[in-house]
């Protein structure tokens, strides 16, 4: 136990034996049960909310500054500290602003953004980002990280795609389970926001969010329902929109009914800050915890340690402050309201060994740099690679000219509640220098730039033509309005001239690769034709420009798949297309229903740019075999399916093989396919490797609101094993012999 956690015990430690007889109490007799981390959780839980008075449980229930809860010095409640964000652990603001705090400890290491993560299709690098994430929260003194953020991407010009985990359900489940559990393993509670449907920033304080029951229990809520039961989330952030007329954050049926109802959820609600926006639905809805209200803090406003009089507290003006005691006092508001709210909290803090010493953590480790080094390789993108433009082979290189701002602009201070204080971030252009300086002659020119210039076109082009090969790096930014949580993009483009300067560019010099920088899909239609290679790179953090650079020379085989299809214009787009996006007169009806993403390019056999689940490697893969194994344990996976993967190049890779199921009559309307299961194979040249997925029940499974259950119909089914959605290497058929409904 540290120093820290000894003395804000003492006064629990010392009171319980002031209290007792003269004699000195046993250790045992002194230790109280919810200290004794032997002791059962809820037990635990019992012992400490028995001993707390009306105004320590309240204090427990909302904020006291920006990121923290008092602490009860009497009980030894330390105070507890929450932090953004999804990619690493945010430098401290406030404590009463979002004012940064000046501190010199706060750096951290900026792991790549979430889309970028889900790229990689990589369970186990899940793990690794959510261990990075809860050791340097644990050193960093965080008990809560506001993360990962799973909204599905329903319109590819959302202002936050680039933080959540891409278009499909199932994808982005596995990865957040991973992130989850090791984040928790750390003993730091994640907080899986936002719940739910928080799908566009345009309006996301008031919009309110209309759609059937199907579309919310088959496409947006899956990922939380993950999150919960199978990742073991001990919070959940409420989204700031509201779902069928009432707040997320203050919703009787996604929080009462669903979460805490059906799902069975024993963590905490938090609100998004600024979500809480009535004390009665928030006590009654199954709101535990209000943060980031925003009454400005009051010249002498007490803080911290519950406040001699809590009322002379800012912060008593939160819903959950002074109101509640008001209502609490009048009878409005049983106690047993409050009760709740301070178990699930202390129930966390618990789980979290706030009271049993934890783990050091640490913070900026050489491990933690190779490891968001790892999954920026992982989840950088080939989408086109003509005539083996790429790799670059270093050695026959005399010179390079890098052209684009994205060279050297840094991005992990970028994307609000997401940002970084990083220690350093690795650019692209640097990370060039680093590995073929020495040997090549690197010249860079903007060519673009966000606040403009002339000629830089013309400096640009005659770069190219003086070099051996031209490497475009261009996209978007981690600010607003681009890809940053408080605003859409407008449109797919890329902005500042980029398309007219690579359309230049690669007139000048044919051997002209295209990076795009950026944290969600964009346009390349005026040009894509004419250019040999493009490399969809993410927000890769702190060590991005290393990874693309071990990506374009071929220390790395690239093996990242689209978390999302890349529409050829936004038209093509369900919201769009339905007209349903942004809405109107506040609210916007999700009418394309289940036909999200790739589900609805199939349906309407829509050419994509490139589909879901694309990405080339720098070798092939054959695919062959595929078995059907009928399932024998009638309360087993009623079906396994199994196929070899073959490296049939000649160097090394990984193949993400993706598993869509396709139900041929079913009673309610499905998508063409849905994915259903992937593996992500490793194979030396010529290495061949058996992939075995089994399927439960549930996998063959819809919704059905008239049943109120999941129904896996008897039927016939087709199984498409792809190296994309739109490139299936082998299929086959499988007949389910009866129907079940899972509740
Ligand atoms: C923001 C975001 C949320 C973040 C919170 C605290 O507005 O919506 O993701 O965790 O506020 O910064």
């Amino acid at each position: 136990m540290t120093k820290v956690q000894i003395a804000a015990l003492a006064p629990v430690l010392l009171g319980f034996g002031a209290l007792s007889s003269a004699r000195p109490l046993s250790a045992a007799e002194a230790r109280p049960v919810y200290l004794d981390p032997s002791a059962p959780l809820e037990t635990r839980v019992d012992d400490l909310l028995g001993r707390m008075t009306q105004e320590e449980k309240l204090s427990l229930v909302h904020a006291d500054s920006k990121f923290t809860t008092a602490a009860i010095p009497r009980l030894g409640i330390p105070r507890r500290w929450m932090s953004d964000g999804p990619h690493g652990v945010r430098e401290d603001v406030g404590p009463d602003t979002w004012n940064v705090a000046g501190h010199t400890d706060d750096f951290s290491t900026c792991m790549p953004v979430l889309i970028g993560l889900a790229a990689t299709w990589n369970t186990e690098s899940a793990s690794a980002y959510g261990n990075v994430i809860g050791e340097e929260a644990r050193k960093r003194g965080k008990d809560i990280m506001l993360g990962p953020g799973v909204n599905i991407q329903r319109t590819p010009l959302g202002g936050r795609t680039s933080e959540f985990l891409g278009e499909d359900p199932f994808l982005a489940s596995r990865m957040a389970v991973n992130y989850i559990r090791a984040v928790q393993s750390h003993g730091v509670a994640s907080c899986v926001k936002h719940f739910a449907a928080n799908n566009q920033e345009t309006q996301r304080g008031s919009i309110d969010v209309e759609m059937d029951e199907r579309t919310l229990r088959e496409i947006y809520l899956p990922v939380f329902r993950a999150a919960v039961q199978e990742g073991g989330a001990w919070a959940v952030m409420g989204a700031y929109n509201k779902l069928r007329g009432q707040f997320c954050c203050e919703n009787d049926y996604l929080i009462n009914r669903v979460l805490k109802g059906e799902w069975g959820f024993q963590g905490l609600v938090m609100s998004d800050w600024g979500g809480t926006h009535d004390t009665r639905e928030a006590v009654f809805n199954g709101l535990d915890l209000e943060m980031g209200t925003d009454p400005l803090p009051r010249a002498g406003a007490q803080r911290g340690p519950l406040a001699a009089d809590a009322s002379q507290s800012v912060y008593d003006r939160y819903f959950l402050a002074g109101p509640y005691r008001d209502g609490l006092k009048t009878g409005e508001f049983p106690l047993a309201t409050l009760d709740e709210k301070v178990r699930r909290n202390l129930r966390v803090m618990i789980a979290t060994h706030v009271f049993d010493g934890r783990e050091a953590g640490s913070l900026n480790t050489a491990a933690h740099q190779e490891a968001a080094r790892h999954v920026a390789e992982e989840g950088i993108v080939l989408l086109k690679n003509d005539g083996h433009a790429l790799p670059l082979t270093a050695d026959r290189l005399g010179s390079i000219a890098v052209i684009g701002e994205n060279a050297v602009r840094l991005q992990a201070h970028g994307g609000d509640s997401a940002k970084i204080k990083a220690l350093y971030e690795v650019s692209p252009l640097e990370g060039i220098l680093r590995r073929v300086g020495a040997t090549a002659n690197i010249t860079y020119s903007p060519g673009y730039r966000k606040n403009g210039g002339a000629d830089l076109i013309d400096k640009a082009v005659a770069a190219a033509k003086a070099a051996d090969v031209a490497i475009v790096i261009g996209g978007l930014i981690h600010e607003r309005p681009f890809d940053c949580e408080g605003a859409d993009r407008k449109d797919l483009s890329l902005p500042w001239g980029q398309a007219e300067l690579i359309r230049r560019v690669v007139a000048a010099n044919s051997r002209t690769i295209v990076v795009i920088v950026s944290g969600s899909p964009v346009e390349m239609g005026g040009w894509l034709d004419r250019v040999p290679a493009v490399v969809q790179a993410w927000y890769g953090g702190t060590e991005g420009g290393n990874a693309l650079a071990g990506i374009l020379f071929g220390d790395v085989n690239p093996s990242g798949k689209l978390p999302c299809t890349y529409p050829k214009i936004i038209e093509d787009t369900p919201a769009t297309a339905v007209g349903e996006y942004p809405g109107r007169n506040g609210t916007v009806h999700y009418a394309e229903g289940l036909l999200v993403g790739y589900r609805w390019f199939d349906a309407k056999q829509i050419e994509p740019l490139f589909p879901f689940g694309h990405g080339l490697s720098y070798t092939k893969f054959d695919y062959s075999g595929l078995r059907l194994v009928a399932g024998s344990d009638p309360n087993g996976p009623p079906v396994t399916v199994e196929f070899e993967i073959t490296n049939t190049g000649d160097r090394a890779g990984a193949e993400v093989a993706q598993l869509y199921l396709h139900q041929e009559k079913p009673s309610l309307p499905r998508p063409p396919k849905e994915l259903r299961g992937f593996r992500k194979v490793t194979l030396n040249p010529g290495e061949r490797k058996t992939v075995s997925i089994a399927l439960d029940r549930h996998a063959f499974a819809f919704y059905d609101p008239a049943r109120a259950g999941w129904v896996a119909e008897a039927d016939d089914f087709t199984f498409q094993i792809g190296s994309s959605s739109r490139d299936i290497r082998l299929q086959g058929a499988f007949r389910l012999g009866e129907t079940t409904v899972e509740r």
